[in-house]
């Protein structure tokens, strides 16, 4: 199911304007990769880049190669909307839809891909993914009610678990925890570790502490400088990005002198 992702000399832009530039790095499968770095310098438009949700704001495009397991994902034959349901994606503030009971939350994306689905296979995705996200136990009793009526933390939980439920090979996380309290904060980082062995994971993070916890590699992106693209400057093994980086910038950002 996880796939690895191969992006090689990839710009980004929005319009005219270059935001991120000269992208190439390896994801690995099955694994989770943070994406570090001050704050504008293109580590969201990266990660939208990576399932094509980029392209659904006017005027922005991409060149280079996004490659996910030989699977070339800005080919012309490929569908961006069938790109999208195989490339999870989760947000910095949960949004689940409110009005929408916790069960069909769960499956709006599968609902979406199979037109008819039988009472008996919905109840088995909605139990899988509900306990894939570690929220199973604490919903299980009240599935028929509003997702909006759960806390942050378990709206975060809600969210990822509607993602799951269309098994997709890979999870982008833009900040997922940013909007949460601690104890959330680490459910969603136990759960991060649970779901690695099944998905390739690229997690956008503010909070070094939790790159270092969750990841196994790190990106550090950076700006050249203000109204300059955004680039990668390094890309390591986790513990070497927070011990012995190669570059000085990293050092710099990841020991708190900048950003
Ligand atoms: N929808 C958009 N239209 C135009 N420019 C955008 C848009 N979204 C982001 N940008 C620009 O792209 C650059 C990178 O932004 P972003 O990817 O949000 O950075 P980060 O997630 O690292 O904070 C910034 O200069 C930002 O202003
Ligand atoms: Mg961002």
């Amino acid at each position: 199911m996880a796939k690895s992702i191969d992006v090689s000399d990839l710009n980004i832009y929005y319009g005219d304007f270059l935001a991120v530039e000269g992208v190439s790095m390896t994801i690995p499968a099955r694994s989770v990769t943070a994406l570090i770095g001050p704050s504008g310098c293109g580590k969201s438009t990266f990660l939208r880049s990576l399932n094509r949700m980029h392209e659904v704001i006017p005027g922005a495009r991409v060149d280079g190669k996004v490659v996910i397991d030989g699977q070339e994902l800005y080919a012309p034959e490929v569908d961006p909307v069938e790109v999208r349901r195989q490339i999870g994606m989760v947000f910095q503030r949960p949004n689940p839809f409110p009005t929408m009971s916790i069960y069909e939350n769960v499956l709006a994306g599968s609902r979406l891909n199979a037109k008819k689905l039988k009472k008996h296979a919905a109840d088995e995705i909605v139990e899988k993914s509900l306990r894939g996200a570690n929220l199973w136990e604490e919903v299980k009793d009240r599935l028929d009610k509003p997702g909006a009526g759960l806390s942050g933390g378990q709206q975060q939980r809600l969210c990822i678990a509607r993602a799951i439920a269309v098994e997709p090979q890979v999870l982008l996380m833009d900040e997922p925890c940013s909007a949460l309290d601690p104890i959330s904060t680490s459910a969603i980082e136990d759960l991060i570790h649970d779901l690695k062995s099944d998905y390739t994971i690229v997690i956008v993070t503010h909070n070094m502490q939790q790159a270092a916890r969750v990841s196994e590699d790190t990106a550090f992106f950076n700006l050249a400088g203000a109204g300059k693209p955004g680039r990668l400057v390094e890309m390591n093994a986790t513990r070497k990005i927070f011990s012995n980086p190669d570059e000085p910038s990293t050092e710099a950002y990841i020991s708190g002198r900048f950003g």
